[in-house]
């Protein structure tokens, strides 16, 4: 593996930077604990999380396409690897020639390639440890190869349409002109269907945001207690986004460090946003980042789509 893990952040000094804003918020990053990773895998298996089930059919729809714009010798960098069920479905159909998994979670980066390994013995695997939001360096043995990145699950919405911008513009130079990239969106619709998919019924979703609270609660060592907070999602359609938070059921205060935090009966703590976009308004923020379209593939309903896009020569 290669270890480009930046050091080690500053957790309390980030959580204070959240919790003194006026209005408070959360570092989203800090979901994914081991039981946030747990749950997350939980949510995208519920009835009302169409995102990966829908975005998977697409996979399976069009895989013939897909496959096609993955050139053979091209080496294919995946964004951040959850489940990897859909880089297995890729990798059925196409034998690239490397296969690079960016992740923060070295962890969970040795585990996947092993099994990797094991079920596609001749393909070869350069795991690369490192925050891939920021710039990166890939391995030196890729560096001539065709470049394909590979960012499903809809992530890119958990940024904000200017960062989102920013990140598909440093893909862009990591794949270099000519290359490609393979990118999973969530697009706006009804939105009852938008806030139910934040808000099951079962209250996985709301076990998910909450554990955020648990998962710093440890960390940090402090008295954060889920118990009273409540989960809440809304879309909000000037943004374009579904918004998460934890609001706070009852008056209390927290001791963090040398501050104290209070924390008022309804007011609200913002942990995270899920941008929804209209294809076309997608694909004009890709081509401000330098990429334009080969391909869109959408469901029938029109609610997910997968977009194959080049690298062109300007940025
Ligand atoms: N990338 C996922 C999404 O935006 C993350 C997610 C799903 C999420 N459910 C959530 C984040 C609930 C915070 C709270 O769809």
């Amino acid at each position: 593996m290669f270890d480009l893990k930046p050091e080690s952040t500053d957790v309390e000094a980030e959580v204070l930077r959240g919790l003194t804003a006026e209005p408070k918020w959360l570092p989203p990053k800090y979901f994914y604990d081991e039981r946030g990773s747990r749950l997350f895998e939980a949510i995208t298996a519920l009835p009302e999380y169409y995102l990966t089930r829908t975005e998977l059919a697409i996979f399976d729809a069009h895989m013939p396409d897909i496959a096609r714009s993955i050139g053979p010798g091209s080496c294919l960098v995946e964004y951040g690897s959850g489940s990897s069920l859909k880089i297995r479905k890729v990798l059925e159909e196409v034998a690239p020639a490397a296969y690079v998994p960016v992740d923060i979670s070295g962890d969970h980066l040795v585990d996947m390639a092993e099994r990797l390994r094991s079920d596609f013995p001749a393909l070869a695997i350069y795991p690369v440890c490192a925050d891939f939001t920021s710039a990166f360096e890939l391995p030196a043995v890729v560096r001539r190869m065709p470049k394909v990145g590979f960012f499903p699950g809809s992530s890119i919405g958990n940024f904000d349409p200017v960062e989102a911008q920013a990140f598909l513009g440093r893909i862009r130079n990591t794949v270099g002109e000519g290359g490609r990239l393979i990118i999973g969106v969530d697009l706006k619709k009804d939105v009852h269907v938008l806030e139910a998919a934040y808000d099951d019924a079962a209250g996985v979703t709301a076990d998910f945001n909450l554990n955020l609270l648990r998962h710093l609660a440890d960390v940090l060592g402090v008295e954060l207690d889920p118990g009273r907070f409540a989960h809440r999602a809304a879309y909000n359609a000037d943004v374009g986004a579904v918004q998460m938070f934890l609001d706070v059921a009852e008056t209390h205060e927290v001791q963090i460090g040398d501050t104290r935090i209070r924390f008022e009966a309804g007011e609200s703590v913002h942990t995270e946003n899920s941008f929804k976009y209209d294809p076309d308004d997608f694909l004009a923020l890709a081509a401000r980042a330098g990429f334009s379209r080969v391909g869109a593939f959408t469901d029938a309903q029109g609610w997910f789509g997968v977009f194959l896009l080049e690298a062109t020569a300007e940025a």
